[in-house]
């Protein structure tokens, strides 16, 4: 594994500010912890976004990626994706660096669907690109593409499609580079995530569960767009639908209603608060109840998760992985999986948790130990 001392940041971002001013800015650490190591943070200043203003209506820096021809306000799809592939090279010679990985962990998107036409075939995504097809290329998707193409490693931290389309493993395959996602799995979905497997293990009925939270950061005010939220809503709803799974069990989980809210609450800032009601029957259909009410802190819970995704990325890359990387699934809430041939993504905690470990001792030599149910 590499070590963290070996490491150099990098980042695109929206806004001009280095890392000390956005650390200062997101108050999520006291002065007292970010005091020591400004002088690091003061030298990781952002590259300009490729960035469309209508994939995240709530947010407009300065910090953008100017158009080359003064018919556009922003530059093509393709400009983006030439220009990222400039910045990934520049920082690779400037810094030494002799791998890179790339992890999105940008605003969520709006919801792009997947289409047939121009997310299936590695080629017909190209075409999209030179075609400056905004509607259903995502900025996000020219990060993704220029990393995989500079070799690069890429992770999607957010719930934004993608690399979760067969173009994108089509790309991953043919470089050779591992890609994973989509959406850190920090705190109500991990929690929901560990907690689903008690109900479905000991057989017990499920009427309902409804999330809600309360949210005060910049992804908040992000996700108070409808069209961004809706990006998150899909990412989210899909965590119980293969734990408590209707199709094999469907006297008890053949028609529960499931609901997720996200409310933007600035008084809070970075500490979030969940609460998850759970409408359960038992033994001769007896009503209950659990309430669960999580008072977390976002970007604590999602730091580590970050920097073990990039860790065990990089690690994968040297051990000749390439393509969807499930076992990283224990870190994401919406597991990539081919969807084409049928296949399920793996949401149980434990069963996930057994894939990592399973994985790093293969990687490290060693027979897996555990076996998965
Ligand atoms: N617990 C967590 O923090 C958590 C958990 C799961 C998923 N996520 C996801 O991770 C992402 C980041 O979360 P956050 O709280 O750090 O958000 P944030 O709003 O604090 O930071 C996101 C940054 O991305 C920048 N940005 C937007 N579009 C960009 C583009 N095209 N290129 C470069 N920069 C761009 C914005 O300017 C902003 O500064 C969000 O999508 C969020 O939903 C976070």
């Amino acid at each position: 594994m590499a070590s963290r001392d070996d490491i150099v940041f990098g980042a695109w971002d929206v806004y001009p500010q280095n890392a000390y001013q956005a650390a200062m800015y997101a108050q999520v650490l006291d002065e007292k912890d970010i005091a020591p190591v400004r002088q690091e943070l003061e030298q990781i200043v952002p590259m300009t976004a490729a960035f469309d203003r209508n994939y995240v209506k709530r947010i407009d820096g300065s910090n953008v990626k100017a158009p080359l021809s003064s018919t556009n306000t922003i530059p093509t799809r393709w400009q983006m994706v030439e220009m990222l592939r400039d910045d990934i090279r520049r920082f690779r010679r400037e810094h030494g660096c002799s791998r890179i990985v790339v992890l999105w962990a940008a605003s969520t998107e709006i919801y792009v669907p997947v289409d047939e036409q121009v997310h299936y075939r590695l080629e017909d995504l190209e075409a999209a690109m030179q075609a400056d097809d905004r509607r259903r290329v995502a900025p996000s998707m020219c990060y993704a593409y220029a990393a995989l193409r500079e070799g690069c490693p890429f992770i999607m931290g957010a719930p934004n499609t993608t690399v979760d389309i067969p173009a994108m493993w089509q790309l991953a395959a043919a470089c050779g580079v591992p890609i994973s996602g989509k959406d850190f799995k920090t705190g109500q979905t991990l929690v929901k995530s560990g907690f689903a497997p008690i109900i479905s293990t000991r057989c017990l009925a499920l009427d309902g569960w409804f999330s809600t939270n309360i949210l005060g950061n910049r992804d908040g005010l992000v996700l108070d767009e409808p069209e961004n939220f809706h990006t998150k809503e899909v990412s989210k709803l899909s965590t119980l639908e293969t734990i408590l799974d209707g199709s094999r069990q469907p006297e008890l989980y053949g028609d529960y209603y499931h609901k997720v809210r996200i409310n933007y609450y600035p008084p809070r800032n970075d500490n979030k608060e969940s609460w998850d009601n759970i409408d359960l029957r038992g033994w001769l259909d007896y009503p209950m109840q659990v309430k669960i009410n999580f008072l977390c802190r976002d970007s604590i819970l999602a730091a580590p998760v970050a920097l073990d995704l990039c860790l065990l990325s990089d690690l994968a890359a040297r051990a000749g992985c390439s393509g969807t990387q499930c076992w990283l699934s224990f870190f994401l809430k919406s597991p990539m999986h081919d969807y084409t041939r049928g296949e399920q993504p793996v949401n149980h905690l434990y069963q996930q948790y057994t894939m990592l470990k399973n994985k790093l001792r293969e990687l490290g030599g060693y027979a897996a130990d555990e076996a998965m149910d």
